[in-house]
């Protein structure tokens, strides 16, 4: 996530409305903020500090600055701790370029590779490389729209980019790639930043921009430009422009959720988004090959966390055991002292956590961590407790999430424990080159099959919600394998979300207990995964007792499922049996039914009653 913005005006002062701009963006994140301006005698002036908006403006003076143009930025680290180095804008060796990026770059480490050897690099980010490349351009004597260019060309993942260029006083550059940015205009100036909010008190016109487009404001111009082939760029003429601005009339309380009435539906609706930073930030990141080392040379591995974070960890003892070979044991953290006795240090502790704070995750880290076991964390929080305690971290960059259930990051999670799965597969010499290249590959484009699947889902949740609207009872998620895995955390979204009684276990238990509630109208949703089509069974025998059932499945799985009035079936995206695309395809459903049944019954889901966001309490 971060938020940036950026003000360039004809006359008077940016400074005072990044600074309000920067505070409507800090959901975007909130440990370090920064900005830099370039003054009426035209010196480039930056500042920065880890701490929210509020700290830092106080401690680094940020309301005493003052000039026409100005970029600011709030940070939710990705590469590199919170720290004041580490915070944005990031300059060139030669302080002529201020830099503010939001997205993460893939190729981060080969980039740093080349350009730590003639540059002066100031911190840990991926950000700073953009300002040394596009420096590079300069010396040889390019425009810095050219050498912006020319970075662009070099740079893999995504970008929203803002940069302010000293010998350019009114111009700010940006450019966007597979992360959010739009254009502002208005009376005597032009405007950028991640989203409409955190403009909204300066103009309501708006430009959304699409990937692959880059430019320049000034105070009365707006210039964009896309790549054309072989490299070169053309501008994008004035008329179409004019028919690409919008008029926004949004309500302040709409806008700061990005105009969702929740957190938690843009939070879902943020999945292919945040699959995407998710697979761009790991896909190079030596960690992960280090991690997987970690593994794969391990005689055993522990996997806990909580209530989503365990789910997550679930489906990776799945893909283990199937890609890898290997077994890992989920332990629900509070649960640690199970196995605490059999602890030893040839043990590998693999921690998931959204926060890096919960409390029991921690506990359980400390305890094996003191009977020798190397403990690995996967988390969303760079600097968090866990992070900090451990020996290595991956993490899963989905940026912050402020609604309280768990959506965005356990998509991420799995997305970036698949991703480690198939490393570690490799790694041991289970997946062939070509398997492990088409195993990558098709996580790659998990962002897209995320939204199809969000698309999909939200009608048929909406109508099913509605249907269960005055439903007081109990309902079953089942499923087997993977789909068992999967319906823990969806009947978990029902239960906190919607506070209706939902129970998940492997479909195969039924007759060994669960049936006995099954009555008329029961509502019973079945997970088909690619690995269980026996399931049509558990369907059958829940209808034989007057249940609802409704059983979702890919489009492109064949099921022999009987004409039965009792029995429905709701086809998904088709997966082509690529089994680690089916958490992102099923889950989509479930959150989406836990809100609409919660917002039908007048709930908050944003803040469902009894829980909090962080646990930091036993
Ligand atoms: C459910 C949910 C919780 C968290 C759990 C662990 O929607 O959000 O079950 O998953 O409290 O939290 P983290 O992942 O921060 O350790």
């Amino acid at each position: 996530m971060c938020g940036i913005i950026g003000l360039t005006k004809k006359t008077g002062d940016s400074v005072k409305d990044v600074l309000k701009g920067l505070a409507m963006l800090e959901y975007r994140g909130y440990d370090s903020v920064g900005i830099a301006v370039i003054t009426d005698n035209r010196r480039l002036v930056v500042r920065k500090g880890a701490g929210d908006l509020a700290n830092v403006r106080k401690r680094l003076g940020l309301d005493e600055l003052r000039g026409r143009t100005a970029i600011g930025h709030t940070r939710w680290a990705t590469h590199g701790p919170p720290t004041d180095s580490n915070a944005h804008p990031h300059t060139d060796c030669r302080d002529e370029i201020a830099l503010v990026h939001n997205g993460v770059i893939r190729n981060y480490a080969s980039l740093r590779d080349y350009l730590e050897k003639e540059h002066r690099l100031l911190s840990e980010t991926d950000t700073e490389l953009i300002a040394h490349i596009i420096e590079d351009g300069l010396r040889h004597g390019k425009s810095l729209l050219e050498s912006m260019v020319e970075a662009l060309k070099k740079l893999e993942g995504s970008y929203a980019l803002a940069i302010l260029y000293k010998n350019e006083p009114k111009r700010i550059y940006f450019a966007k790639m597979k992360s959010p940015l739009i254009l502002g205009m208005f009376d005597g100036g032009s405007a950028i930043a991640s989203d409409i909010p955190a403009l909204l008190d300066i103009t309501r016109k708006f430009i959304m921009l699409n990937d692959g487009e880059f430019g320049y404001i000034e105070p009365d111009e707006v210039s964009i430009y896309r790549f054309g082939s072989e490299g070169s760029f053309y501008k994008i003429d004035a008329e179409a422009l004019k028919n690409r601005i919008k008029l926004i009339e949004w309500s302040p309380e709409l806008a700061s959720k990005g105009g969702y009435p929740h957190f938690m539906i843009k939070e879902i609706y943020e999945q292919p988004q945040a699959l995407s930073d998710t697979y761009n930030g790991l896909a190079e990141d030596p960690s992960l090959k280090k991690v997987a080392e970690v593994f794969t040379s391990s005689k055993r591995i522990i996997v806990v966390g909580a209530g989503t974070s365990y789910h997550a960890g679930l489906i990776f003892t799945y893909f283990m055991s199937k890609l890898t070979k290997k077994m890992a044991i989920p332990l629900i953290s509070s649960e640690f002292k199970v196995l605490e006795s059999a602890i030893n240090d040839g043990d590998i502790v693999l921690a998931i956590s959204q926060s890096g704070e919960t409390f029991d995750t921690l506990e359980a880290v400390r305890t094996f961590k003191r009977k020798g076991a190397k403990i690995i964390t996967l988390t969303n929080v760079v600097g968090s407790a866990l992070d900090r305690e451990s020996d290595m971290t991956l993490y899963i960059r989905a940026g912050p999430e402020i609604g309280v259930a768990a959506t965005k990051t356990y998509t991420s999670q799995v997305l970036a424990l698949e991703l480690l799965v198939i490393e570690v597969g490799r790694g041991l010499g289970l997946l062939s080159k070509e398997n492990y290249k088409r195993l990558s590959e098709i996580l790659s484009r998990a962002d897209s099959y995320i939204q199809e699947s969000i698309e999909i889902s939200d009608p048929l949740a909406k109508y099913i919600a509605k249907l269960m609207n005055n439903y007081k009872g109990s309902l079953y998620v089942l499923g087997r394998g993977l789909g068992h895995y999967i319906a823990k955390e969806a009947a978990l979204k029902i239960k906190e979300i919607s506070y209706l009684h939902a129970e998940a276990y492997p479909a195969g238990e039924s007759k060994h207990g669960p049936i006995a509630l099954v009555e008329k109208d029961f509502p019973v949703f079945i997970i088909a995964t690619n690995d269980s089509p026996e399931i049509v069974g558990n369907a059958i025998e829940m209808a034989a007792r007057e249940a609802n059932v409704w059983i979702l499945k890919p489009s492109d799985t064949e099921l022999d499922i009987p004409d039965n009035e009792r029995i429905r079936t709701i086809d998904l995206n088709s997966i082509n049996k690529n089994d680690v695309l089916e958490p992102f395809i099923f889950i989509p459903f479930f959150q989406l039914l836990s809100y609409y049944i919660s917002v039908a019954k007048g709930y908050n889901p944003d803040k469902p009653r009894n829980l909090a966001k962080t646990v930091t309490v036993e």
